[in-house]
């Protein structure tokens, strides 16, 4: 099966952006980590990072063409703002875990609240990379059983 692992906007920033909040590591870095630990899994990864809330949603149109089995999401700042991919995600109906680098229940209260935990299969936040690496572990876990 494959794994989608999609990532919203101003996360092509990583390593430099914000590096007490996000950390040093980059987009490409995560990629390549979350590739090792797939690595004789027997599952594939594909990776999609974009600014553009229409191009996150078609991609996850895509998804379920591709019959990708599972999604781990960091929306970034559509997590506190878009129903429209909320709605995306409800209409392909591909089971996601929501992630997120920093903790977002320790920042402005705007990031509190979030269109997708109540439809995620859960929610990691405040890890850092592992964050990924743990969604990773879980998604790798349910399509192996
Ligand atoms: C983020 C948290 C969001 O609130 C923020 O808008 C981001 C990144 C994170 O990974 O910690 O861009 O999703």
């Amino acid at each position: 099966a494959t794994i989608l692992v999609l990532n919203g906007p101003n996360l092509n920033l990583l390593g430099t952006r914000e590096p007490d909040l996000y950390g040093h590591e980059t987009l490409a870095d995560i990629e390549e980590r979350l590739h090792h630990l797939t690595q004789g899994a027997g599952h594939d990864l594909t990776f999609t990072q974009s600014n553009a809330e229409h191009e996150l949603i078609d991609r996850i149109h895509r998804a379920r063409d591709e019959q990708i089995a599972f999604i781990i999401f960091n929306p970034a700042a559509f997590t506190h703002t878009s129903v429209a991919l909320r709605d995306a995600l409800l209409g392909v109906n591909i089971p996601f875990i929501e992630v997120h680098l920093s903790n977002v229940h320790a920042r402005e209260s705007f990031r509190k609240h979030s269109y997708f935990s109540d439809i995620a299969e859960g929610v990691i936040s405040g890890l850092g990379v592992q964050s990924y690496e743990l969604a990773l572990a879980t998604a790798l876990k349910r399509l192996s059983t």
